[in-house]
């Protein structure tokens, strides 16, 4: 027989990100973060190889990843737009958790998997703010994606990369929800 937990599915049926400009301070201590970090260090991972870290940066640093995102961004010959863009997820946060893909060699385990896992770690802790009571969002950013960027504001290993900057702090305010795929459409059923 099933043994139902209604709260988690309703948690689950009736989630939904906070956008980051929209969260403002308190964002958790670190007692208050270990548990969400525990919680996304329980995801399904193949093989038990942890290809994923987190890396915590709290309001201090975050100035110093805006500066890095400007020169880069001004070494990149980006326009200002971008720039500013690049850099205003630090200008404005106030903690965020790095989930850093970090593939470990293996015969068995293909690469895609360890991707894979690395993106469930990241809405893994998503939910587990959010649970919490937390205002949370996953944001990404073309800074992320930027190797430089990647060395020079997490001293990353060169296969390594950022899987998700998830934000967490105080929400101000619940946002409408946003429309939800068609189950229907997305959805097909093996014949019988
Ligand atoms: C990998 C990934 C990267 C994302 N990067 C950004 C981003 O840089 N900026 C942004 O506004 N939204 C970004 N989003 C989308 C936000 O997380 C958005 O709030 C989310 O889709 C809302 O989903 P929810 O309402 O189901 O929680 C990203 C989503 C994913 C999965």
């Amino acid at each position: 027989m099933p043994d139902p937990n209604p709260n988690a599915l309703d948690f689950l049926l009736t989630r939904r990100s906070r956008p980051a400009k929209t969260l403002q301070a308190p964002a958790p201590d670190r007692a208050q973060l270990r548990p969400l970090l525990q919680a996304a260090a329980r995801t399904p991972d193949h093989g038990k190889l942890e290809p994923w870290r987190f890396i915590v940066i709290e309001k201090p640093a975050m100035a110093r990843l805006a500066e890095i995102a400007q020169r880069r961004g001004e070494a990149l010959g980006l326009d200002a737009d971008q720039i500013t863009k690049g850099r205003s997820q630090f200008d404005q946060g106030h903690l965020a958790v790095a989930v850093i893909e970090s593939p470990k060699p293996s015969e068995k385990i293909p690469a895609l998997e360890q991707t894979y896992s690395a993106g469930a770690v990241c809405l893994a802790l998503l939910n587990a703010a959010l649970s919490a009571g937390w205002g949370a969002n996953w944001l990404s950013g073309w800074p992320s994606h930027d190797r430089t960027f990647m060395r020079e504001a997490f001293a990353l290993a060169d296969h390594e990369r950022i899987a998700g900057l998830i934000h967490i702090a105080t929400e101000t305010s619940t946002p409408p929800d946003r429309p939800r795929p068609d189950l229907d459409t997305i959805t097909s059923w093996m014949p019988e």
